[in-house]
């Protein structure tokens, strides 16, 4: 088996496993192979991707996301199949120390214990390195699956949103689940050996 390396001049979360790490052009056509998949992005407001411009798209729009603080994305590579998903934040709020969390996995790694590591190498990251004391999770009512991983990596479901999130013309209900810092340092997650390198992405660290 040929075993992928993260690369060394960038910032990465590295886990035993899986690392996280930003997106670049070249992941274009396999990040548009992964999104594909209707069972993948049924919940979302994107997707099936139709186009690998679709994919280009995305990626070419990360780096600005980053630098506004409106989104923090990393692809999540495994060092023995590559890119096999995307984890990241959204709805950074400083003051309050917390942030909104989402992933997807390509649909071949579901149940494969991808999800819950790629989950420790974020918390690791927005708890240890971002300074971040609560993780924010919703997941659409209806899907039931991403409530359960939730809730087996220590989220807390903490009530239902109503008609939340505006997919065209469908309204959604979202579950919102919650991952405290006191929590997730007495859980499993945390136990997980995470490295941390490079410089963490400018305006993401609440406190030091
Ligand atoms: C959500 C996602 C990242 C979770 O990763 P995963 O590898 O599938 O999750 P896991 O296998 O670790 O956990 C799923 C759990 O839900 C259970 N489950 C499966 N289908 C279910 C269903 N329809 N209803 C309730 N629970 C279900 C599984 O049995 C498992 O629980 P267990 O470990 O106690 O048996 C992945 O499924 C995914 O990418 N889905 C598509 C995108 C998505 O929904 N993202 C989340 C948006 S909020």
């Amino acid at each position: 088996v040929s075993v992928i390396e993260p690369p060394l001049d960038d910032f990465m979360v590295i886990g035993p496993t899986l690392f996280l790490r930003y997106a670049t052009p070249a992941d274009a056509p396999r990040l548009f192979e992964l999104g594909s998949d209707e069972a993948v992005t049924r919940v979302f407001s994107w997707g099936p991707y139709t186009q690998v411009e679709q994919a280009q798209a995305y990626i070419e729009s990360l780096r600005a996301k980053r630098e506004a603080q409106t989104l923090l994305d990393f692809l999540v590579v495994s060092r023995e199949d590559g890119p096999i998903g995307v984890t990241g934040l959204t709805d950074l709020a400083p003051r309050d120390r917390r942030a909104t969390i989402g992933t997807w996995i390509g649909r071949q790694w579901w149940g494969s214990g991808a999800n819950r590591e790629s989950k420790a190498l974020m918390t690791a990251l927005a708890f240890r390195t971002l300074g971040l004391e609560r993780l924010t999770a919703l997941a659409n009512v209806t899907n039931g699956r991403s409530q359960r991983a939730l809730e087996r990596i220590g989220f807390r479901q903490e009530g239902v949103l109503r008609r939340y999130h505006r997919h065209g013309e469908d309204v959604h209900d979202m579950a919102i689940s919650g991952l405290l810092k006191s929590t997730w340092e007495k859980g499993e997650l945390a136990a997980v050996p995470v490295e941390v390198a490079g410089a963490p992405p400018a305006g993401w660290v609440v406190q030091g």
